[in-house]
């Protein structure tokens, strides 16, 4: 980790550690010393198994704290059952649950007993950080969580790997084990991924029993034609972890929330380049438009970091905002945000900052002497983000031109490697652009060049958030 990473690690420890409770509150709750705690900080990494805790914790508290970026949002996170049934794919189910946690879901996991053939309840808790059940009448766990309510509590049912076997025991309503009780006593909906072998798939009776669980709204994820588990080439194949997972996300996401388990990195306004203790050199950037695409995507579910320069414009609710001055901390902030699935570069960047900061103000000595200041340039911070190794999947631009809009802008597109642009003309006399509410755009991806407006800056950022959508449900 460079410098800045470390730094901005530590402010992320600590918030984390103040939204918990303070340090003392979660030496306990760890069972460490205050030297330990320190040594997570200092060192940058905190041992799985109390990152796990660190989870819980923030679980029971209706947070959802990020394993990487150790951040907290107050999203509710939706619980899913993952019912693992024994085929030989159950192993994948364990990239499964992983895949599912990072999509932001708790994953509760029930095995049956074949699945525990293949894998152990232990290693599916260590990657759920959740109990596992397994047994039907375990008092133990009826005392914890009944099966009635561990089946309510979950948002979603997902049988993956789903064996020819269980799907039979489903379509028949049985409930002699808990993996089937649960399914019976769920009303959330139900999905099942498939995995078997291709003769066992393509029998009639089992055709038969999905037709049964299709009429009773069941989603069936998969199979997937290739090479199955048990070495024969066919129609059987446990579909692919990550795209069950989409898949399933997609189903829960209330559709109105389209954007919900997205991060977004919004950067906003101006950035001030400090001559002196009371001298900057700045712009006339608002901020309008930047605030308005934060809160335009937060009301479509997304998580939406707002990085903003001075500005006057209040800041938007249900946002994380990081305010920032320069250029060079504006990088920082964005960088300490990753990983997000999207950003938005609205801000208007200071190109150049003054090479040097005068600690004290600069006094004019006399009429004759005109101090020169020497600039030097700022990091292109869409670009810089546009080729970062953790790149988010969409890059957003703007580009405010006065002439050859569309083909500059299409050429500042390749140039920062963004994937889209919004080419704003600069119309001094129609009053668009800086301080106005209204904006004209030309949206320009690879394929597309679409004019919008003029438009309000408000408009503007609730179209541009459905194309988002658009784009995070066509992935
Ligand atoms: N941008 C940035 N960091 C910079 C400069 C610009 O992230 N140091 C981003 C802006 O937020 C915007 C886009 O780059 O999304 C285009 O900004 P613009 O000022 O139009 O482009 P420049 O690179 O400054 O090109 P020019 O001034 O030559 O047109």
């Amino acid at each position: 980790m460079t410098q800045n990473d470390m730094a901005s690690y530590y402010a992320r420890f600590d918030a984390m550690a103040e939204q918990l409770g303070g340090r003392r509150a979660l030496q306990s709750l760890l069972q460490v010393g205050p030297s330990a705690l320190s040594n997570y900080r200092n060192r940058g990494h905190i041992p799985a198994d109390k990152l796990q805790r660190l989870q819980s914790e923030a679980k029971m508290r209706g947070l959802l704290l990020h394993p990487d970026t150790l951040e907290l949002s107050n999203h509710k996170a939706p619980v899913i059952l993952l019912i693992i049934t024994g085929g030989v794919a159950a192993y994948k189910a364990l990239e499964l649950a992983r895949r599912l946690g990072d999509a932001g879901a708790i994953v509760r996991g029930v095995m049956t007993k074949s699945a525990q053939q293949f894998i152990t309840p232990l290693a599916l808790s260590a990657l759920t950080g959740e109990k596992t059940y397994t047994e039907l009448f375990d008092l133990t766990d009826e005392q914890e969580m009944g099966h009635i309510r561990l089946a309510r509590e979950a948002e979603l049912v997902l049988v993956a790997p789903a064996t020819a076997n269980f799907i039979a025991k489903m379509a028949q309503g049985m409930a002699d084990d808990l993996a089937s009780t649960l399914c019976l006593a769920s009303t959330a909906p139900i999905a099942i991924a498939p995995a078997m072998n291709p003769a066992m798939w393509a029998h009639p009776a089992t055709q038969a029993n999905l037709s049964i669980l299709a009429a009773r709204g069941v989603h069936q994820i998969g199979p997937d034609a290739g090479d199955t588990a048990c070495g024969e080439i066919g129609t059987g194949r446990l579909t692919a972890p990550d795209e069950i997972a989409r898949t399933v996300m997609k189903l829960i996401t209330p559709a109105d929330k389209p954007l919900s388990g997205q991060h977004i990195i919004v950067t906003s306004g101006p950035t001030f380049e400090p001559i002196d203790p009371v001298r900057f050199i700045g712009n006339h950037s608002s901020g309008q438009q930047g605030h308005a695409i934060a809160r335009a995507c937060a009301a479509l579910g997304a998580q939406v970091t707002l990085v903003s320069g001075p500005v006057s414009v209040p800041d938007p609710e249900d946002v994380k905002i990081v305010h920032i001055q320069t250029a060079q901390e504006m990088l920082a902030a964005v960088e300490a945000a990753l990983p997000a699935t999207g950003f938005i570069g609205c801000a208007a960047v200071a190109d150049w900052r003054p090479a040097q900061f005068a600690d004290s103000k600069m006094k004019k000595q006399s009429h004759s002497h005109i101090p020169a200041l020497e600039l030097v340039e700022n990091p292109d911070i869409l670009a810089h983000i546009a080729h970062h190794k953790n790149r988010p999947n969409l890059v957003v631009g703007f580009a405010a031109e006065t002439e050859n809009v569309a083909a500059y802008a299409s050429e500042k597109r390749r140039r920062k490697g963004c994937d889209w642009i919004l080419a704003n003309p600069v119309h001094q006399e129609r009053g668009t652009v800086f301080g106005a509410s209204m904006n004209d755009i030309i949206y320009i991806t690879e394929t597309d060049n679409e004019s919008w407006g003029p438009l309000t800056k408000t408009d503007i950022a609730d179209r541009l958030a459905l194309k988002i959508a658009a784009f995070f449900t066509n992935a």
